[in-house]
């Protein structure tokens, strides 16, 4: 099988840098065309300083990076420093970029990249959908060169940021909700299943032992605030996108209708997930539940000991 092309839309963030890791660790089955980078954990000239940073630490500096929207369509920004540190990336000292992001907005290298590749590439998103909603909106025709969108967010039991909503989903629910709608096939990662995924420190200890600089980053980024996610370890949200691609075997979940609340301030970006056919709506959503968190951490290991 030839590898597969994706695109990867990310606001970097310390689990989106695992899984931008775990990514470029792959080529033999992904084909990474580049990275958009959006505002959402910290701001956009953030995300995109750390993406650049992430891809030097894994020798993938040939791959594109261009800069997405800075803020939700509607909303102003909320970032997530109390657990990605106010760089993004605490716990590591990566020094600053030396390579720099390419010159055009992400939106329209989406639109672009996704109307000439030899075929429907897959797509990637990390963080708010702010990035692929505006290129759908922009460019209606690029829904039928998307073979499917992996999305990590939402939550069917419980929010992060608010009670009843997952931190992308919340930053920009309107772009959740055209993302939600376009018709493409959709695999949404949502938190009942990545809170399964936890940098316990027994894990952490083996990818420590790796031994290469990539692997040290990781347990070094994944230790920093280790209690701030609820529970022992940090759930590696966003690199269950990536395990999913490399091993769907790990994961199950139905395939239902998922709807996104944009208009409750007290229930904004909720995400509804139709179980019982209740709505009549087509199920546009494969909502992954269950995962094997220790085959994960296998598969992370592994690919982690690949990087320099
Ligand atoms: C999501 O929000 C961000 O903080 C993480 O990077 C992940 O994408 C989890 O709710
Ligand atoms: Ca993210």
């Amino acid at each position: 099988m030839p590898p597969r092309p994706i695109l990867i839309d990310t606001d970097p963030g310390q689990d989106d840098a695992v899984a931008i890791l775990m990514a470029c660790a792959a080529p033999e089955a992904l084909d990474v065309l580049g990275l958009a980078t959006v505002g959402g954990n910290v701001p956009i000239e953030l995300t995109t300083a750390n993406a650049l940073r992430i891809l030097e630490l894994a020798g993938r500096t040939e791959l594109p990076v261009h800069a997405g929207c800075p803020r939700p369509i509607l909303r102003p920004l909320t970032t997530a420093p109390e657990i990605h540190g106010e760089s993004g990336l605490a716990g590591t000292d990566l020094p600053a970029p030396r390579i720099a992001a390419r010159p055009g907005h992400g939106v329209p290298w989406i639109i672009e990249t996704l109307m000439t590749a030899l075929e429907p590439v897959t797509v990637c998103t990390l963080g708010p959908l702010t990035n692929l909603a505006l290129a759908l909106v922009m460019e209606p025709r690029i829904a039928g060169r998307i073979a499917e969108i992996i999305a990590m967010g939402g939550s069917f039991s419980g929010g992060n940021v608010m009670p009843a909503a997952e931190f992308n989903i919340y930053v920009d629910p309107e772009a959740a909700a055209i993302v939600l709608g376009c018709g493409r096939p959709i695999t949404l990662i949502p938190l009942d299943c990545t809170w399964q995924v936890r940098a316990l420190p027994e894990r952490l200890a083996r990818i420590a032992r790796i031994g290469t600089r990539s692997a040290e980053v990781v347990s070094q980024i994944m230790s920093y605030r280790a209690d701030s996610e609820g529970g022992v370890g940090r759930p590696l949200h966003d690199a269950c996108v990536i395990a999913r691609l490399l091993r769907p075997d790990l994961f199950d979940g139905p395939q239902v209708p998922v709807q996104v609340e944009t208009s409750s301030e007290l229930t904004r970006g909720a995400t509804l997930m139709d179980r019982r056919g209740r709505t009549g709506l087509p199920a546009n959503c494969r909502v992954l539940l269950e995962v094997d968190a220790d085959g994960f951490f296998e598969l992370l290991g592994g690919l982690l000991a690949r990087l320099p």
